[in-house]
This record gives structure tokens, sequence and C-alpha cells, in this order.
């Protein structure tokens, strides 16, 4: 099915409005994981921690599902397809691993937030909450929506052999 035209540049605005936003909130949770990592002081690192944990399930995760949602309707609803360029594919592989290791990694980010939450008398271990693991998840991400967003905008010529054949077979002439 084919979208008109209008509908097209809407779900476009909502595809770039997701993306571009998921990258941006990305960078803010690069930030506090930073900020996280660094901490000497112990109320400011549960506080960073709780603050990883909504973002994540409130604003990571919300954006990422709802940049693969509009990608796949703005390939199967153009002339663009899912499987006929190399940078749709690729686009495409890297929004849902990337939405994998979200997932799996917001269970291990809200147990760490279940341990900043407890009160500052329980006397708890607070040395996981700074492991490096969330800037280095945050930092891959980076560059993953870095180099999509890159590939958007360039939107490099190759053709998969499935595109390349439905090209041919739109090139013939009828008879
Ligand atoms: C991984 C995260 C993604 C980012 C950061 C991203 C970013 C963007 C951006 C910025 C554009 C606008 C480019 C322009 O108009 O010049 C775009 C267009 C597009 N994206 Fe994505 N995208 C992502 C994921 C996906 C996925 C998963 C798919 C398909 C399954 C997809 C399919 C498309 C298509 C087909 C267009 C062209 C739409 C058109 O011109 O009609 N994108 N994307």
């Amino acid at each position: 099915m084919t979208m008109t035209p209008r509908l097209r540049k809407l779900v476009l605005t909502g595809h770039v409005t997701a993306s571009v936003g998921w990258l941006g909130a990305v960078v803010c949770f690069l930030a506090l994981a930073l900020a996280a990592f660094t901490s000497p002081d112990a109320q400011r690192l549960r506080a960073v921690t709780l603050a990883m944990d909504l973002t994540c399930r409130a604003v990571l995760v919300p954006l990422s599902l709802a940049s693969l949602v509009t990608g796949l309707a703005q390939s199967l609803g153009t002339r663009w397809g899912l499987f006929r360029h190399y940078w749709i594919v690729v686009k495409l592989a890297m929004n849902v691993f990337a939405t994998i290791i979200l997932l799996i990694y917001s269970t291990s980010l809200a147990q760490l937030a279940g341990v900043a939450a407890q009160a500052p008398s329980a006397n708890v271990d607070l040395g996981g909450l700074r492991s490096p693991s969330s800037v280095i998840h945050a930092g891959g991400a980076l560059v993953l929506l870095f180099v999509a967003v890159t590939l958007s905008v360039y939107k490099p010529r190759g053709l998969t052999r499935y595109g390349a054949r439905k090209r041919r077979e739109e090139q013939r002439p009828t008879s």
C-alpha cells in the first residue's frame, strides 16, 4: 500500500522527530551516566541513578520503538521498500539491535534504581551504581544513531539483489 503524499510527510515528520529525538535523549543519558560514574557523593549518585532509570523507561524505550514503527511505515508505505536499499536494511538492523540491547539494559538499570531508592540509613553498597556500563552503553548508542542519521541523509545508492530485481521488473515494458 502506497501512502498519499500528505500522509507520507506526516509519517516522515514523526519518524525524524522520534529518531533524532532518541539521539538527543541518548546525549542527556550519557551526561547522567558520566555524572554517576564520576560522582564522589552518595546522595548525588542515588539521584542520578533514579533519573537515568526514569529517562530510560519513559523516554529512550518509547522513542526507540516509535523510530522503529514509523521507519517501518515509511519504508513499506513508499517506493523505498524495506529490503530494496542497503541503507534501509542496515538502519533496520541497527534499530532492532539497539532496541533489544536497550530493553535488556533497562532491566539491570531498574535493579540499580532499586538499590538507589533505599533509604540512606539502609547502609547498602552503592559501588555497583558507579560502574562504567552505562557510559559504554550510551556511548555505543550515540555512535550507532549518528551513523543511522548519516545514512538517512546521504541515502547511499546501493540496491540489494531483491531491490535490483524489483527495479528491472518495474522497468520492463508491459505488453
Ligand atoms: C536507527 C534509527 C533511525 C534514525 C536515527 C533514522 C533517521 C532518519 C532521518 C533523519 C530521516 C530523514 C532523512 C531525509 O529526509 O533526508 C529518515 C528517513 C527514512 N528512514 Fe529512518 N531512521 C532510523 C531508523 C529507521 C528504520 C528502522 C527504518 C526502516 C525500517 C527507516 C526508514 C527510513 C526511510 C524509508 C526514510 C526515507 C523516508 C522518505 O524520504 O520518504 N529508518 N530516517
